[in-house]
């Protein structure tokens, strides 16, 4: 009886407890909600970009950029409402009627991060969805562009090539990655080695702070313009646009994929590659892409060779030639065409695929389960490093698509100081890895099983990789370094290096109340007494 009693008591209890808390959330919520239209601006109402799952496109509105299955079930926790602003006046409201009434906000553009921290969380939260602010304005007299945070990199290239045959923007291979995310967290593509970065040309940027006041660079400082440059926009703002600096590209240009089986001589292919692909003329960029694949009754690895060269062929076969001859790569390998056609081409596209394929804001496929993790590698790994990993590989993978893409560094990355922008993983780098497991099953087992895969071929390349700190790209979202929980700083400083101090001073002056915060956001620390 008595038992009975107490869990009665008990359960009653925490009923009341947790109705409490539902209560004491609501309320900040319908806070939020009713303070939003308090900031009227007749030429765009408000009230039109507000979603709660009351509103019956709730659901797809929530979901149309949502890029990773994990994180497109049921039980993914859901934002108390969604705005989906059409004006700066919307992000200005959404931010200033958040931090009055307690509510986190996630800030989303693309839809692309690896953990889904843009658009799910475990505390209550409302998503500021910045894909319908997404103009495109490029200049060619100035060789500029402003782009909006929505904008896609597809759109941009598109947008680009409408206007110029030589110009180009280095940035990110997958044409549906949003500008906001994107560049903020660094953005790299195949022109890494003669351009740098896309934060390496970012010339400008539109900022809304946490007092909701509409900033530029003049007026924003050049601290927090340092820190939006590969420190993750989420920390400091709200970013609304960059304004980018255009770079020449050659009219024609010449790219190849040649693959290799460990039978046809892979390793020894990867050991040059090691050597070269960082040193190598910084016209050219060549990926190497290892992959768990069948052949016959058995699995194997095949590494894929992925080349873009800005140049002729005429001129890059010699130079292959003479420095990578164990790719043995031949005239026939190599296909030219304009500079804009090479994003199709590395993005898996057949060629003669229609240009407005880039404008497709949808990736395909568009449902996919995904872990991803990353590394940088400062010495050749070994003969025998390389012959443990493919054993590795073919261990772990079972069906899902379990891949890697090494991507050179060296050429203009290296003559950019770690210090120059917040992105820190600079000289001293043969390349960077990403770790991509991919499946379809979306089982906990599958899920689960999966996501140990990924970890166990990390733990394996522990000897051959950075340490201290285990340096990792802050766009691969990676949750398992850690999070900021009880002020922790492990994963900033893999994400950061030496820039972390820098990233939190920066942090303290311009949002001391850390109302943009996620769970790998730069935190704040109480203020010291000053002796
Ligand atoms: C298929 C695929 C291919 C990829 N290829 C590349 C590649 O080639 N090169 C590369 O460098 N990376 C690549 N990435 C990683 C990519 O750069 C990151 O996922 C990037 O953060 C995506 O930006 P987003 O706006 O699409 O994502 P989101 O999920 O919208 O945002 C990512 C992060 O940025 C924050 N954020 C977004 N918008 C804003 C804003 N307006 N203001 C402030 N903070 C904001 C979010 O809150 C979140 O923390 C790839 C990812 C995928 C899924
Ligand atoms: C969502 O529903 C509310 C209440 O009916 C309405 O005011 C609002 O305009 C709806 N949102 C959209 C985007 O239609
Ligand atoms: C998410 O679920 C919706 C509805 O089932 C589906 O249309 C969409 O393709 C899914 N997206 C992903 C990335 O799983
Ligand atoms: C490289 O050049 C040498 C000398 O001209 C030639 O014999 C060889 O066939 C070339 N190799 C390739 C792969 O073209
Ligand atoms: C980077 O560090 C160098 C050497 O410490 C210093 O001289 C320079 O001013 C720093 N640059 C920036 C942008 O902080």
């Amino acid at each position: 009886m008595k038992f009975i009693y107490t869990n009665v008591l008990l359960f009653s209890f925490l009923f009341v407890f947790s109705l409490s808390h539902i209560r004491a959330s609501n309320s900040a919520i319908d806070n939020f909600l009713q303070c939003l239209p308090s900031r009227p601006n007749p030429s765009h109402p408000i009230s039109n970009v507000i979603y709660t799952p009351t509103n019956a496109s709730f659901l797809s509105v929530l979901q149309s950029y949502i890029r990773d299955s994990r994180f497109n079930t049921s039980t993914t926790p859901k934002p108390l409402a969604i705005i989906t602003a059409l004006d700066v006046s919307h992000v200005q409201a959404t931010v200033i009627c958040a931090k009055t009434s307690g509510v986190e906000i996630r800030i989303r553009s693309g839809g692309h991060d690896f953990e889904g921290l843009s658009y799910t969380s475990n505390v209550p939260f409302v998503i500021l969805d910045m894909f319908n602010l997404r103009s495109i304005d490029v200049d060619i007299p100035s060789e500029t562009a402003s782009i909006q945070a929505g904008a896609t990199l597809g759109e941009l290239y598109y947008k680009i090539s409408q206007k110029s045959k030589i110009h180009a923007f280095p940035a990110g291979v997958c044409f549906t990655l949003g500008a906001g995310g994107h560049f903020s967290g660094g953005g790299y593509g195949n022109l890494i080695r003669q351009y740098g970065l896309s934060v390496d040309n970012i010339i400008d940027a539109q900022v809304v702070d946490a007092n909701g006041r509409l900033l530029n660079r003049k007026s924003m400082g050049e601290d927090l313009f340092w820190a939006i440059r590969g420190g993750g926009g989420a920390s400091f703002g709200v970013i609304l646009s960059w304004k980018i600096k255009l770079v020449r590209v050659p009219e024609i240009v010449t790219v190849f994929n040649v693959q290799k089986t460990l039978d046809q001589g892979a390793t020894d292919v990867v050991m040059q590659w090691q050597q070269v692909a960082s040193t190598i003329d910084k016209k050219l960029f060549i990926r190497a892409q290892p992959q768990t694949i069948q052949q016959g009754g058995s699995k194997t690895v095949q590494v894929t060779f992925i080349g873009l060269y800005l140049g002729r062929a005429s001129a890059l076969v010699p130079l292959m030639n003479k420095s990578f001859p164990r790719l043995g790569l031949q005239a026939q390998d190599c296909t030219e065409m304009p500079w804009i056609r090479t994003t199709l081409f590395w993005n898996g596209n057949p060629i003669g695929t229609p240009l407005e394929v880039l404008l497709d804001r949808t990736p395909s496929p568009s449902n996919s389960y995904g872990k991803h993790k990353s590394d940088y590698v400062k010495t050749p790994i070994p003969r025998a490093g390389l012959e443990a990993i493919w054993k590795k590989m073919i261990q772990v993978q079972s069906n899902n698509i379990l891949l890697m893409q090494w991507n050179p560094y060296g050429g203009r990355m290296s003559e950019i100081p770690e210090n120059a922008t917040a992105f820190p993983h600079r000289a001293g780098n043969l390349f960077k890895m990403q770790y991509l497991t991919l499946w379809q099953d979306g089982s906990v087992d599958a899920i689960n099983k999966n996501i140990q895969a990924t970890r166990d071929l990390y733990a394996t390349f522990t000897p051959y990789v950075s340490k201290n700190p285990r340096e990792t790209y802050l766009n691969y979202r990676d949750i398992d370094i850690g999070t900021n929980t009880n002020g922790n700083l492990g994963f900033a400083q893999d994400f950061f290096k030496n820039n972390v101090k820098r990233l939190l001073e920066v942090k303290a002056k311009v949002d001391p109340s850390n109302f943009f915060r996620y769970e790998q956001s730069i935190p704040v620390f109480p203020k010291k007494q000053s002796s």
